[in-house]
């Protein structure tokens, strides 16, 4: 168990594409752990494994409130869209943004698990957003890239109350 440096944004290992998994082997089973710790320590939603300068098709996701769901995704595919949602997104490789991303509003994913058996996951909202997002960082695409208006800045209700 480790807690990870996460990578941002102008570093190159962001925009590159990730080698497909072949086998669960023990690193991969520490690297998934060490993602988990990542995630939760960042307080994300989601992370992928090139955020931490691993080129491997591998997200994690957690969209509960408790954080205590994980969603492990090896060589995730989306296989499935419908409907549109439009919101807010962020994401942890750009500290202190956000912008405006159009998503589909239901995204069905294929993926192996840690048995790398294959499995489908549905998603709505929160969820669709993540897939969508995690699964654009293992082909090297970052949200700032669809944003539709501008990117912003992250507004915390201290600084609100400072002016
Ligand atoms: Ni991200």
């Amino acid at each position: 168990m480790a807690i990870r440096n996460i990578r941002e944004i102008g570093d190159s290992v962001l925009t590159k594409v990730s080698r497909e998994i072949k086998e669960v082997d023990k690193r991969l089973l520490v690297l998934i752990d060490d993602m988990l710790d990542t995630l939760y320590d960042a307080e994300g939603v989601g992370l992928a494994a090139p955020q931490i300068g691993v080129l491997k098709r591998l997200v994690v996701i957690d969209v509960s409130e408790e954080g205590n769901d994980p969603i492990i995704l090896i060589n995730p595919e989306i296989i499935a869209t419908d409907g549109c949602q439009i919101g807010d997104e962020g994401c942890l490789s750009v500290p202190g943004k956000v912008g405006t991303v159009e998503r589909p509003n239901y995204v069905k994913v294929k993926a192996y698990d840690k048995n790398m058996k294959e499995f489908t996951i549905e998603g709505t909202e929160l969820l669709a957003r993540a897939l969508c997002h995690e699964i654009d960082h293992l082909n090297g695409v970052l949200y700032v890239d669809k944003v539709t208006d501008e990117l912003r800045d992250v507004v915390y209700l201290e600084e609100e109350d400072e002016e």
